[in-house]
């Protein structure tokens, strides 16, 4: 496989990755990033993000040569063939997507670009940025092609090395051919087509995982009301192969960095263009709803209402694996709960594994809950548990020890994560989502 020149614009969690793994398919790649302190820390290694693989592709790219880091847009493309923008688009105002880093960064290297290398979007950006790139790019020398990424925080190393598919996207085929060639190594059908087609990929997929999502939640509370059991019926229709298996487990809502912000980014689109995206409004609206619905079910649980009530949460990140509480799920839950003033104690395991001032600042800031950073800690004296994210360790705890040190014996399992008969000996009652067992009753310990 051919050995392309590749910079990479940000090192955040795309770009990082993208660099690292790219660096491992053989390709020497540079990544600039503007924050000089992260630079530094990433030339010897030291990544800060939760990432099973990205330390170890890192250490291994710049033990091979492969693999550099540098501060700032420009010097990292001063001989690139291919130029990845891997910068941020937070939600805006209004919901859509705030553009101005990758404006930032396309000002900053318009007149250092290599003549005939190729600047390609990762970054998730409207339909249309693509062409308003070229333009403000005005170099007819520097095609311009979209390569949107499907990295899921968590498992965004294996998801690069083995992806489902790759999509790119240019008016120049030969461009778009370049970028291909990067991925050569992987295997992976690949999908070429023009630029805005493939901008809409990436809003089509992660809206399509959303609307799953939020129709599993519905269907939740209505197995719930009807004596189904949610489990039972996402395995029976999770078997049609036209549905498929995966993004069928309730939860507290869908969160993270990218579905809030691409399905708003997405309505905004559709509301400019004229068109009245109800089903995905609809998508929203659930999810709107889903913090509610399970600060009900915890209320509930512990006699009808939290206010002055101790409630342990177990799991705060967005999901398990990952250390970032972005448009976390959890903390929408927690926010309802400390609204109705629930005294509330907090752990998860992914703030543990790593020094992250950022994730702290957070969490005092919302000032909501005491972190605590012992699992018997958050269930001392609280009336009841809560599970938020689905942190495999938290199905082995030691139930007996929990019971003990709780003052109410019952867990809200707002992930269908936990295993009720394993509570159920230890005396615990278990209620779920959606399940036909949801209001479980306390079982006398065996
Ligand atoms: C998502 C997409 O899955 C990636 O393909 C995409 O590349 C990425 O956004 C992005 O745009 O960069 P990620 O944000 O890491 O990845 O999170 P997901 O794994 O998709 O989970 C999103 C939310 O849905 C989480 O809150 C998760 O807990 C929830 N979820 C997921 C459920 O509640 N149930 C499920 O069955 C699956």
């Amino acid at each position: 496989m051919h050995s392309y020149r590749v910079a990479v614009i940000g090192a955040g969690y795309v770009g990082l990755t993208t660099a690292a793994c790219l660096a491992s398919l053989g390709h020497r790649v540079t990544c600039g990033e503007v924050d000089a302190a992260k630079v530094e820390r990433l030339r010897r290694a030291d990544v800060r993000i939760l990432e099973p693989g990205l330390p170890e592709l890192v250490a291994e790219g710049l033990a091979a040569g492969r693999l550099d880091f540098v501060v700032g847009a420009a010097a990292a493309t001063a001989d690139a063939e291919v130029v990845f923008l891997c910068v941020p688009t937070p939600m805006g105002e209004g919901g859509t997507a705030d553009l101005t880093a990758v404006e930032a960064v396309l000002t900053e290297v318009r007149d250092h670009l290599p003549a005939g290398c190729v600047l390609v979007n990762k970054s998730t950006v409207p339909v249309g940025t693509a062409e308003r790139t070229a333009a403000l790019l005005g170099r007819d020398d520097v095609a311009v092609v979209s390569n949107p990424e499907f990295l899921r925080e968590g498992s965004g190393v294996r998801d690069f090395l083995n992806p489902d598919r790759i999509v790119v996207g240019s008016r120049s085929r030969a461009a778009a051919e370049r970028v291909s060639a990067l991925y050569a190594g992987l295997g992976a059908p690949t999908v070429l087509t023009d630029a805005a087609s493939a901008e809409m990929v990436k809003y089509a997929a992660n809206c399509f995982l959303a609307m799953k999502l939020s129709y599993v939640n519905s269907l939740a509370e209505l197995c719930e009301r009807l004596g189904a059991d949610i489990g039972d019926v996402t395995e029976g229709m999770g078997r049609d192969n036209r549905i498929g298996p995966s993004f069928l487990d309730p939860g507290p809502g869908w969160g993270g960095s990218c579905l809030p912000k691409d399905t708003n980014a997405l309505m905004r689109v559709a509301e400019a263009a004229g068109f009245d995206f109800g089903i995905l409004r609809s998508v929203i609206a659930a999810n709107d709803r889903q913090a509610d619905r399970v600060a009900d079910k915890v209320a509930e649980a512990v006699g009808g209402s939290v206010a002055g009530v101790r409630i342990g949460l177990l799991g705060l990140t967005f999901k398990a694996g990952t250390n970032d509480l972005r448009d976390s799920p959890a903390l929408a839950v927690a926010g309802v709960l400390h609204a109705r003033g629930a005294d509330l104690v907090g752990y998860d395991p992914g703030l543990l594994a790593l020094d992250q001032p950022e994730a702290h600042d957070l969490l005092a800031a919302a000032g909501i809950l005491t972190l605590v950073d012992d699992v018997l800690d958050v269930a001392k004296d609280a009336a009841a548990l809560v599970v938020l994210t689905e942190w495999p360790e938290f199905r082995g705890l030691d139930w007996h020890r929990v019971a003990d040190a709780l003052a109410g014996r019952v867990v809200v399992d707002g992930r269908n994560h936990l295993d009720p008969d394993a509570l159920a000996k230890a005396g615990i009652a278990w209620r779920g989502l959606g399940h036909r067992h949801a209001q479980q009753s306390l079982t006398a310990p065996a």
